[in-house]
């Protein structure tokens, strides 16, 4: 038996070695098994693959494996290095898993499309130190709002310094991670469209080179006076700022002259009221100051104190018939003291109206009255 053993050894490494060559040159040369290849395009979209092909030509720049079911991608997706990898693209993959060093085999890769996918982890090193990106794309790309903070800490760790544009918008955000854009240098384009933002300090601050903003369709009511003298001091930046529910009371009066003197919001026509109800609709460029009012605030105010003044007095109105019940006894000696003292009274009155009710004695007051 071990003699039988001792023949196949070599003939077993020998194929295994075959296979290898066979793979290799296959993997310069040949399309992928459910895509389509054409010059240095690859393109295999919606084929249900569960991972990243392996064997995609050498000579590719350009990857498709959008719709597909990829949910997660770690070193292992790329075993072999594409040099001319440019632009891959894995949206609609309902991936969760971006696992570190995923691209340290693709050195040329600068357009990156994540979007609408359902990110739970995203690691840190998922890029290699000397990246080329440039274009990243994490639209619609969170599970829910409380993986936001996990996924996007790789933007400060990464050494993106060549990321330009970032697309962040359709994520339940809120909120943005303190210092989320610090390490992006080089970034010229962010969108945060329709991330229900509500508040946007301290996102210019650290980004010299931002030239394109987006904040359409998020739940801004006014930008704050810091806001608005980072903005004033990149001139060069500009702004898009409508489908905001702007409220329109004393509070956005420092933003609404900002605005009407403004050339870095470029749809600052399509910026409307949301609030008080009579100027709901109301562009905002055709407000007046006198008609920002807090009057409503103040309406609020009043109601919660008639509220307050209610209760005290309801308070005050128990505390009384339970200091009358507890002296009910009391309360009925002086009552019955009352109406002695009445009966008194009642009884002297009583006797002289027996002494008016005499005519004659009647006669003689009115006849005194006149
Ligand atoms: C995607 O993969 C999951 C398992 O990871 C599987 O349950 C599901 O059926 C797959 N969906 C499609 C459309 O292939
Ligand atoms: C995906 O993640 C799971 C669990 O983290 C792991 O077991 C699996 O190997 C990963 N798949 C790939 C292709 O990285
Ligand atoms: C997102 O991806 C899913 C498949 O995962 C697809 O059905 C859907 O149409 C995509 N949505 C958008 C807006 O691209
Ligand atoms: C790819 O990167 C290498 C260095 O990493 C560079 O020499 C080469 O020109 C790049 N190719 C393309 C097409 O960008
Ligand atoms: C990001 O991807 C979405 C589709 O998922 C697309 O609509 C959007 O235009 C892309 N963003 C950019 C900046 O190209
Ligand atoms: C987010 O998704 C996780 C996992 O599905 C779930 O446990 C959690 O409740 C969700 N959170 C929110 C705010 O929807
Ligand atoms: C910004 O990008 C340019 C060109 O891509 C590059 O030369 C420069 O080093 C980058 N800036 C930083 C701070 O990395
Ligand atoms: C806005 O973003 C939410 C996720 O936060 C998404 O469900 C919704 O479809 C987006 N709306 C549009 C018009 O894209
Ligand atoms: C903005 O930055 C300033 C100074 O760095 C800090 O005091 C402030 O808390 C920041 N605001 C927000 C909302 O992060
Ligand atoms: C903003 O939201 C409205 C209604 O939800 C939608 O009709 C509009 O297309 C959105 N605009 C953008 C720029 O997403
Ligand atoms: C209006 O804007 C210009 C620059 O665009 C600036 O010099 C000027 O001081 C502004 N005026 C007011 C009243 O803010």
């Amino acid at each position: 038996m071990s003699g039988f053993d001792i023949q196949r050894r070599p003939l077993k490494s020998g194929s295994t070695v075959l296979l290898f060559v066979l793979a290799f040159v296959l993997s310069g040369h040949c399309c992928p098994d459910k895509c389509v290849c054409s010059s240095q395009t690859v393109k295999c979209p919606n084929q249900g693959l569960d991972a990243v092909p392996n064997s995609i030509p050498a000579k590719t720049k350009i990857l498709f494996l959008t719709g597909n079911n990829i949910s997660n991608i770690s070193r292992a997706s790329f075993p072999t290095r594409l040099e001319l990898l440019t632009d891959l693209y894995l949206s609609g993959n309902n991936m969760k898993h971006v696992e570190a060093m995923v691209f340290d085999n693709l050195p040329n890769l600068s357009r990156l499309d994540l979007s609408n996918n359902s990110f739970l982890t995203f690691d840190e090193n998922a890029f290699p130190q000397d990246n080329n990106l440039q274009f990243l794309n994490l639209s619609r790309s969170f599970l829910n709002h409380s993986f936001v903070d996990v996924v996007l800490e790789f933007l400060h760790s990464a050494n993106l310094l060549h990321l330009t544009t970032l697309d962040l918008s359709n994520n339940d955000l809120v909120i943005l991670p303190d210092g989320i854009f610090s390490s992006l240098s080089n970034l010229t384009s962010l969108s945060l469209q329709n991330s229900s933002l509500i508040s946007v300090q301290n996102v210019t601050l650290k980004s010299p080179q931002l030239r394109d903003l987006d904040l359409r369709n998020n739940s801004l009511r006014t930008l704050d006076s810091s806001t608005l003298v980072e903005l004033s001091v990149k001139p060069d930046l500009q702004l898009q700022l409508s489908g905001n529910p702007w409220r329109c009371n004393c509070i956005i009066d420092e933003m609404l002259m900002w605005l009407k003197n403004s050339t870095q919001v470029t749809d600052k026509q399509d910026l409307t009221c949301a609030e008080p109800e009579s100027l709901r609709h109301q562009p905002l460029l055709q407000v007046e100051l006198s008609q920002l009012k807090c009057s409503s605030d103040m309406e609020r105010v009043l109601e919660t104190s008639y509220v307050f003044l209610g209760l005290v007095l309801a308070l005050i109105g128990v505390i009384f018939l339970l200091v009358l019940y507890l002296n009910r006894k009391g309360i009925k000696r002086w009552m019955y003291n009352i109406r002695d003292a009445c009966r008194d009274h009642m009884e002297g009155y009583h006797y002289r109206y027996e002494i008016n009710s005499d005519p004659r004695l009647a006669n003689l007051s009115i006849n005194s009255d006149v």
